[in-house]
């Protein structure tokens, strides 16, 4: 068994922990008692990156910062791959972080700082170097490129489609000024796309959010663009998701000419490193500012950050920057919508479908069509729910041994042949509920809804107000659909769901059967200290109280982003 998969097993383990919580809701089926089939789909979006380091911590306290371990030893590994590969410029000395100074901030009763200890347990305890060793063996044993969708140092961060990262066709979204790129990311089959995007300045050259693996197929896109629109000038990093971290400090080493911008609040596990010890270039690396006027792209973009919000063993911050030449708004996890039509990254060709064939199955013995689109739509409609729920309630989850006997290689050879559950209830209402109405229509993830932007409501309220203020026809998310035809008052329709009076009719919303994993989650995370407690939703009035129940980390030089108390007159 191969690394990942220890991982996996690592963290089923204490998934009958984040069962105990007390909250409950209805279930369309009753799942049998076998629960470890439940991180076949939880390693498979975005949003448990996001949150990474808190499920690592679920359960007992033996061996549970692995994945931050393997983390650190694979950043060093990553660092001196592309040591090899490109020259570091030593001369020009990193900025100090932009978020540092908020250290001096006086800490409330409400606040926890970290210290300098908290970064991590600096000992590499020897399970941790083991797996962290096999999962590096694994990637150097890999790493010859021969293809050129293959990405040798996939084991960094070993999720699908592992070495051979295929990249979407270059979508054109505003001709000669905002192109997109795609690749699939996630474990298990449960896959959706991870999204880089480039726009041209208007003095000429390029500037690059969220780069993606650095394949040989992707970098020849960006060169034909080079060719005709400049250089790439900038290599920005929006977002702490180890997602998009992973892959940025490879495709920054690609352009040495270019800067490279960091979300402020950046960390690492066991300890926090420096940037270029992560991979980041040397001397050419710097933290983002908080406004887009201490930026060389401030005629092109507005930007406003969120974030950092620090908890226990992580941290979620992201900066959303306004195109205004083509009015494109810019995110990394802060919203995404749902989509029924099956995005090109999985129909670049045959073997990219494979996800889609998986998950389209109600049962085992189901034989699906690859060239169906109405059967792949579906297999694509089950990995969104698996990937925003991680157990929609619509599944009748089978116990470890049933699944083992039933195994089927004849009819879909993927993991063994097992398929460990039925679609036995209405995932199409599931969706639908996520999807809302109309075209603008924006979620934000579940995951952000339960256990991250609940935390900070006021803070994540005051960005929203923020982004809103600009004119934005078209929004860019890092995930699922992409080019979505919304403006500000979509955007902010996404964050009632942090407001009393709720959600307008219309906007997507989780159903309460569908979230009952990640408010179990909620329960236990906030029992154990690993998240903080909510401190509530806002109304008009209550701004000065939200705040004060608020919780304020500090971490490695950061400090969790705080908005001042005054009186609201929210609608
Ligand atoms: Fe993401």
């Amino acid at each position: 068994m191969n690394a990942p998969a220890k991982e996996t097993l690592s963290q089923a383990a204490s998934i009958p922990e984040i069962e105990s919580g007390n909250l409950s809701a209805p279930r369309v089926q009753q799942h049998s008692n076998s629960k470890w089939w439940m991180l076949l789909p939880l390693g498979g979006l975005c949003c448990i990156l996001i949150a990474w380091p808190t499920f690592s911590k679920i359960g007992a306290n033996a061996d549970k910062d692995v994945s931050h371990k393997v983390g650190f030893i694979s950043g060093a590994a990553m660092q001196r791959k592309h040591e090899q590969e490109a020259p570091f410029d030593i001369h020009t000395p990193m900025s100090p972080p932009a978020g540092s100074k908020i250290r001096d901030v006086t800490v409330a009763a409400s606040s926890v700082d970290d210290g300098p200890a908290s970064g991590g347990d600096m000992r590499l305890d020897r399970r941790a170097a083991i797996f962290g060793g096999l999962s590096l063996a694994v990637s150097a044993g890999a790493s010859a490129e021969k293809k050129p969708y293959d990405y040798g140092l996939w084991g960094v961060l070993p999720v699908g489609p592992y070495k051979a990262k295929k990249s979407g066709p270059l979508e054109t979204l505003v001709p000669g000024q905002v192109w997109t790129i795609d690749q699939k990311f996630g474990i298990l089959n449960v896959q959706v796309p991870v999204r880089m995007t480039i726009i041209k300045l208007k003095g000429g050259g390029l500037w690059i959010l969220n780069p993606i693996a650095a394949t040989r197929e992707l970098l020849g896109m960006v060169r034909e663009l080079e060719k005709e629109h400049g250089p790439v000038k900038h290599v920005v990093l929006g977002t702490l998701a180890i997602e998009h971290k992973t892959y940025a400090g490879v495709f920054a080493q690609k352009f040495p000419q270019a800067t490279v911008w960091l979300q402020p609040g950046q960390y690492d596990f066991p300890v926090n490193l420096p940037p270029e010890w992560t991979g980041f270039p040397l001397g050419r690396t710097k933290y983002l500012p908080s406004t887009s006027a201490e930026t060389p792209w401030s005629d092109d973009f507005d930007q406003a950050t969120l974030g950092p919000f620090i908890s226990r063993d992580g941290a979620y911050g992201e900066t959303a920057f306004f195109h205004k030449p083509t009015k494109t708004l810019l995110v990394t996890d802060a919203v995404q919508q749902v989509s029924t039509e099956v995005p090109k990254i999985f129909l670049v060709d045959e073997a990219s479908k494979k996800p889609l064939l998986y998950h389209s199955r109600d049962g085992i013995l189901d034989k699906i069509d690859p060239n169906d689109m109405s059967q792949l739509e579906r297999g694509w409609r089950r990995i969104q729910l698996f990937g925003l729920y991680f157990m929609p309630a619509a599944l009748d989850i089978h116990s470890v041994p049933q699944s083992l006997k039933e195994r089927r290689p004849d009819v879909n050879p993927d993991f063994g042949g097992i398929y460990p559950w039925d679609w036995v209830g209405d995932d199409k209402a599931a969706f639908k509920a996520l999807r809302g109405d109309g075209k603008d229509a924006l979620l934000v993830a579940p995951i952000l809804q339960t256990l991250i932007l609940n935390r900070n409501p006021v803070e994540t309220l005051d960005w929203v107000d923020r982004v809103c203020q600009w004119n934005f026809a078209r929004v860019v998310p890092a995930h699922l659909q992409n080019n979505i035809p919304a403006g500000p008052k979509a955007f902010r329709r996404a964050f009632t769901f942090l407001e009393e009076k709720g959600e307008p009719a219309g906007q997507p919303k989780p159903r309460l059967d569908d979230l009952k994993t990640l408010l179990d989650a909620e329960v236990s995370l906030t029992e154990m200290g690993a998240i903080a407690p909510n401190p509530g939703k806002v109304t008009k009035t209550n701004r000065e109280a939200v705040l004060a129940k608020t919780t304020y980390r500090c971490r490695g030089g950061f400090c969790s982003q705080r908005s001042q108390a005054r009186q609201s007159l929210r609608a």
